[in-house]
């Protein structure tokens, strides 16, 4: 669906060639403007041709050129380009080509020269908001099913053939980015009657097939021999049986120094008997984000195949009430032996990572990266564009920051201070506690949870505040937003060098 053409672009037959701008070019687009005979200059100086930063603009080109209609986007100033900044315009531009139908369309190479981008970035840039600004999310809707058109075939059109090779390959990397953090926002928009644990663990045996993973899915009995008392503990009060779903992918010779990706899979979050409110407990499906974004990411390793090797771990199950279901006060054993006073059975998600991170050790897991809708206290905390962040290795935590910097997904690190990692060992009645109060309790979530990796470099991502987007934004719809599925992705990417 990439295609390079060598080729002048003022010839190229297209229902719609992408053209970018800077804002400060003296004469914008040269060739073109000749074409038009100045044209063009008019319009900008009379505003009608804005340029600025994320600004689309469609041109009919009444056969002055070949291209039918000609779809400006505007870069910002050129010195001010970032990866970031390209893959928000060509957002835009994407999902104006999704409205106008339209199926194939090429763009001018040269009317993106002399970024201070390389060629690889801006591709990868554009590949993804190609893959995710356009999305439109799965519905229910008898009445009007909805008929997305989609972008069948994108050429660049350019006179150096050197770089065909270079740019295809970034733009197939950066669309299955994009493509990785569909699957997950597909998952979480998934409602909780339907994607049940099971149905969870089915699509990820799809997901498995797909790129021949190894994949193992436990089933509650081996988690009893296991000893996974915290998962299943917040599964007791469910009719629907628990799954731990392992998929592995080898990119290297030998099965060695595997990244462990750990994800929350709670497929609905009632808060158990520490009841959520008629308000809190709606949208609730969206609390096996974590999960959905470790599937998507996988996805994405899977289609790019790096030269890694990952392991991911996702305990699911609901969290919900019956005669059976645990309490607050009972007292679980881990399947590390530690025991945990039920303090909160809101307090789910560290219970059920606890044993799924005692699970990725013991499977060798040499880093591990959890990531999970874990509270509301990270919004709290860092409000909805910002996944909160805690770790035991600063080396390892880079490592991440350096992928969020580059899939322009933002984190913030929160403190891991050993005063925390005290609070969360205090019980009367057991080594751990699940839930000591409201203060800082994003970060004692993350602490209980760091408590279980142990000495194993750790990064813990909550997406309580990230994985919905409350409205319409630059790269996707309102809705799930498959947040640190490209991040992953690119954790992972980056352990090959
Ligand atoms: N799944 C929730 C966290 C959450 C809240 C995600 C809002 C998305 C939006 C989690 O299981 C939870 O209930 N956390 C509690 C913890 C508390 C009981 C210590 C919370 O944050 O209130
Ligand atoms: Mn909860
Ligand atoms: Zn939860």
């Amino acid at each position: 669906m990439y295609t390079f053409n060598q080729e002048d672009f003022t010839k190229t037959a297209t229902e719609a060639l992408l053209f970018g701008v800077y804002t400060e070019e003296d004469r914008p687009f040269q060739t073109l403007d000749e074409a038009f005979s100045g044209e063009l200059q008019e319009l900008v100086e009379a505003g009608d041709l804005p340029l600025g930063s994320g600004q689309v603009t469609k041109l009919h080109t009444f056969g002055k050129v070949v291209p039918k209609r000609i779809y400006f986007v505007g870069l910002g100033k050129q010195e001010e380009v970032t990866k970031d900044s390209l893959r928000k315009a060509f957002g835009n531009v994407f999902k104006q080509l999704s409205k106008d139908k339209v199926e194939k369309a090429a763009l001018a190479l040269e009317s993106l020269a002399g970024l201070p981008v390389s060629n690889a970035l801006v591709f990868e840039a554009i590949g993804e908001a190609q893959a995710l600004a356009p999305f439109v999310l799965n519905t229910y809707h008898t009445d009007k099913p909805k008929n997305s058109v989609e972008l069948a075939e994108l050429t660049i059109i350019g006179e150096n053939q050197d770089v065909k090779e270079d740019i295809v390959q970034a733009l197939h990397i950066g669309f299955a980015l994009g493509e990785g953090a569909n699957v997950a926002r597909r998952l979480v928009n998934t409602p909780g009657n339907i994607m049940t644990a099971t149905a969870l663990a089915s699509f990820a045996q799809g997901i498995a097939e797909k790129h021949s993973f190894d994949i193992e899915i436990l089933e509650k009995e081996e988690m009893e021999a296991l000893g996974m008392g915290a998962l299943l503990a917040v599964n007791r009060g469910s009719v629907e049986p628990p799954r731990l779903i392992v998929m592995r992918y080898q990119g290297k010779e030998t099965w060695e120094n595997p990244v462990a990706l750990v994800g929350k899979g709670i497929t609905f979050d009632t808060g158990g008997y520490s009841l959520k409110g008629k308000d809190g407990i709606v949208g609730m499906k969206m609390d096996m984000g974590g999960a959905a974004s470790t599937i998507g990411a996988m996805d994405a390793i899977g289609t790019i195949k790096p030269k890694a090797n990952v392991m991911a771990v996702i305990p699911a199950t609901d969290n919900m009430i019956s005669g059976n279901a645990f309490k607050p006060d009972d007292v679980i054993t881990s399947m590390s032996g530690k025991t945990i006073e039920i303090r909160n059975t809101d307090a789910e998600g560290r219970l059920v990572l606890a044993d799924a991170i005692t699970y990725a050790k013991r499977k060798g897991a040499a880093k591990i990266i959890d990531i999970a809708t874990l509270t509301g206290g990270v919004i709290v905390a860092l409000g909805n564009e910002v996944t909160g962040v805690m770790t035991n290795n600063d080396e390892w935590f880079s490592s991440v920051q350096e992928a969020a910097d580059d899939t322009g997904e933002l984190i913030w690190q929160l403190p891991y201070f050993e005063h925390y990692q005290k609070q969360v060992r205090t019980s009367h009645i057991a080594d751990l506690n699940n839930s000591p109060g409201r203060a800082g309790h994003a970060i004692m979530a993350g602490a209980f949870v760091g408590a279980f990796a142990e000495d194993t470099p750790w990064v813990h991502l909550d997406i309580a505040g990230t994985a919905m987007a409350s409205a319409d934004h630059d790269l996707g719809p309102k809705g799930p937003t498959g947040v640190m599925a490209r991040t992953l992705t690119k954790v992972v990417m980056n352990q090959a060098e």
